[in-house]
């Protein structure tokens, strides 16, 4: 089985559903509480042992790579108010823990682009995937990722997390059919992005966790665009699935979509309430 050690958070999207906020500030910065997204996501990542963090970023997103560096000057101001002084405590420990590494995607031709960008920071191993906007509370089990890492040292193949949906929003999901080889787990047949409801094999929708073979990229070298003009990681993993070596997994815990307003006010709320 191949090693996984490494993260891969494609960064670089417009988040043109947060305009005008995402004119100038990353999408991954926006807080839940007083974390940015794409914290979470790192943590989670790091918590399941992938600590190799490789992040894709566009133009206008260096307030990512700010964020997981040290700040001397706020540390040098805040040196005689330890109490402040503190609150950077959770970035800092998360930033010890990891391994940073960015790149620019250049154009943004979609995520299956932005991970084919990832290739040479990936090379030869398996590696997660996580959309930070996608922010994942696993409550009282392990985090979404950890779940997801077992599930690939049992069945050593490409792993993608799904949750049930109502049938009429299938057209914002990848969607995907399969056969069922235990609870919460399919082999998966078939996936389609995008899907009209009438389309839809399943309500069985794929969110933004992934456990990628390397081999995706011998997949994603010959995708062409697909659903709204972009390349799509779902129509790469088609190629995959066809051999029988995509596994979804239907998690355990809750999964709020921050790439949307409304959720992104759910996530407050909810993480506010805890
Ligand atoms: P989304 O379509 O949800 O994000 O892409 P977006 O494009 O940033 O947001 P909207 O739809 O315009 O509001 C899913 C993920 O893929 C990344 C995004 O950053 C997001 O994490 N992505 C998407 C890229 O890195 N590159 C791309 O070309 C497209």
């Amino acid at each position: 089985m191949s090693k996984l050690k490494k993260c891969l958070f494609p960064a670089a999207g417009y988040g043109t559903r947060f305009l005008p906020a995402t004119k100038s500030i990353p999408k991954e910065m926006l807080p839940v509480l007083d974390k940015p997204l794409i914290h979470y996501g790192v943590e989670e990542a790091i918590d399941a042992g992938l600590n190799e963090i490789n992040i894709i970023l566009g133009r206008g997103k260096s307030a990512i790579e700010d964020y997981f560096d040290k700040n001397y000057e706020l540390e040098t101001e805040l040196a005689d108010k330890p109490k402040k002084l503190k609150l950077l405590d959770p970035i800092n420990k998360l930033i010890s823990r990891g391994t940073f590494t960015f790149r620019r995607q250049g154009a943004m031709l979609g995520l299956g682009d932005a991970i084919y960008k990832a290739k040479t920071m990936i090379g030869n191993e398996s590696f997660g995937v996580i959309l930070a906007d996608d922010v994942c509370d696993s409550g009282r089990y392990e985090s979404v990722m950890t779940q997801m890492v077992q599930i690939y040292k049992k069945y050593d193949c490409s792993v993608v997390a799904i949750m049930e949906v109502p049938i009429e929003k299938s057209d914002s999901y990848g969607i995907i059919e399969g056969t069922q080889i235990e609870n919460d787990v399919y082999r998966v047949s078939k996936m389609i992005e995008k899907p009209k409801p009438a389309d839809a094999p399943t309500n069985l929708a794929i969110i933004g966790r992934y456990i990628l073979t390397s081999d995706i990229f011998f997949m994603l070298a010959d995708t062409k665009p697909g659903a709204g003009g972009e390349i799509q990681i779902t129509d790469a993993l088609q190629k995959l699935a066809e051999q029988g070596k995509v596994i979804a997994y239907k998690f355990k815990g809750k999964r709020y979509d921050c790439g949307s307003v409304e959720g992104y006010v759910e996530a407050i709320n909810g993480f506010y309430n805890k």
